[in-house]
C-alpha cells in the first residue's frame, strides 16, 4: 500500500513572478483553493495518510495553511458562519498528518525528494508537484494507486505533447503499450525535439520504489546543473521497472501564466459559487469580440 507523499514546494516558481515574489507558487488559488490544497485532497483521496512537504526558506505559510486557526475559528463561530468554518477547519484533510522537512538550497526535484527521505523510509511512495493541477474523478493520483497494484516498481503519469514540447519535460522510452499503460526502458529530461525518444511526457504524479534514494545520495547533477529526478529513476529501471499511465483527467501546468489562467476558467466553470457569473461573463465576452 502507498501511504506516504512527498510534495516538494521549494522551487522558486520564478515563471509566475511577480506574483511568487513573496507568496510561495504554491498558494496561488484556483478560483478559492491553493494548489497546495487540491494536491494534498488529491493524495488524501489515494489513501495517502502522511504527507511530507518540502519546504525552504520563506515557504512557512505553506505549512500554516494546514494548521488550525483558533482566532479566525472562533470568529465564525461566534458569527454562526458555520459553513464557512467548516471550510476553515478541513484545509487538512481527516486522517491525513502534514509534517515538513527543509531543502537548505534549491538545488534541484531530485535532491528536493531526496530531503524526505528520513521521513519516507524504505516503502514505495508517491510524489505529487502541486502546480501541475490535474482535475479529474477519480484523481490522477488514486488511478496511479490503483494501477500499481498491478505494475508495482515506479509508475509515472504521463501524457502527449507536442513534439516542439518535449524539452520541457521528461520523455519515456516507450517499449509495450497496453491500454492505458506504457512500459518503458528509459526517460530522458528534456531532450532536444530531435533527441526525443517519443513525445510521451511525465507530468507531476509519481509512485516510486525507494530504490532512487540510492541514486540520489550520490547528488549527479543532471540536466541544467540540477539533481533531477528523472536521471534517479532512469537510473534504477533495470532493477525495479518503469511504467507510464495515461491517467483521466484534464492537467494545467500552473507554474506557467497561460496554463494557471486555464485552470482558473475551467474551475470558475464548473464550481457552484461562480459558474453561472462567469459563464455569463464568457458569454458577453464573446458577443464583445463579435460586435
Ligand atoms: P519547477 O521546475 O517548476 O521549478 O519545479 P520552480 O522553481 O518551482 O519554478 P520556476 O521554473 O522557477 O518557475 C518543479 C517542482 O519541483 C520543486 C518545485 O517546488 C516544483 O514543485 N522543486 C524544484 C523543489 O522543491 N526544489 C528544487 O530545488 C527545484
Amino acid at each position: 500500500m502507498i501511504r506516504k507523499a512527498v510534495l516538494p514546494v521549494a522551487g522558486m516558481g520564478t515563471r509566475v513572478l511577480p506574483a511568487t515574489k513573496v507568496l510561495p507558487k504554491e498558494l496561488l488559488p484556483v478560483v478559492d483553493k491553493p494548489l497546495i490544497q487540491y494536491a494534498v485532497e488529491e493524495a488524501a483521496e489515494a489513501g495517502i495518510t502522511e504527507i511530507v512537504l518540502v519546504t525552504a526558506k520563506g515557504k512557512d505559510l505553506l505549512v500554516d495553511h494546514f494548521d488550525r486557526s483558533p482566532e479566525l475559528e472562533r470568529q465564525l463561530e461566534e458569527r454562526g458562519k458555520t459553513d464557512l468554518l467548516d471550510i476553515a477547519r478541513s484545509t487538512c484533510p481527516r486522517g491525513v498528518t502534514i509534517t515538513a522537512v527543509r531543502q537548505p538550497a534549491p538545488l534541484g526535484l531530485g535532491h528536493a525528494v531526496w530531503c524526505a527521505r528520513p521521513v519516507v523510509g524504505d516503502q514505495p511512495f508517491a510524489v505529487l508537484l502541486p502546480d501541475d493541477l490535474i482535475l479529474g474523478r477519480p484523481g490522477a493520483l488514486k488511478q496511479m494507486v490503483d494501477q500499481w497494484a498491478d505494475t508495482r516498481g515506479h509508475l509515472v503519469a504521463v501524457e502527449n505533447v507536442p513534439l516542439e514540447h518535449v524539452s520541457r519535460y521528461g520523455i519515456l522510452d516507450v517499449v509495450e503499450e497496453r491500454g492505458q499503460v506504457a512500459r518503458a526502458r528509459g526517460m530522458v529530461e528534456k531532450p532536444r525535439p530531435e533527441d526525443a525518444p517519443s513525445t510521451l511526457s511525465v507530468i507531476g504524479r509519481y509512485i516510486l520504489d525507494p530504490v532512487v534514494f540510492d541514486v540520489l545520495e550520490r547528488r549527479q547533477k543532471g540536466q541544467g546543473g540540477e539533481i533531477q529526478l528523472t536521471d534517479a529513476i532512469a537510473a534504477t529501471i533495470a532493477r525495479v521497472g518503469l511504467a507510464g499511465l495515461r491517467f483521466q483527467g484534464t492537467r494545467y501546468d500552473c507554474g506557467t501564466k497561460a496554463g494557471y489562467v486555464a485552470a482558473i476558467i475551467d474551475q470558475a466553470l464548473s464550481h457552484p459559487d461562480t459558474a453561472a457569473a462567469v459563464y455569463a461573463h464568457i458569454q458577453a465576452l464573446n458577443i464583445r469580440r463579435a460586435a
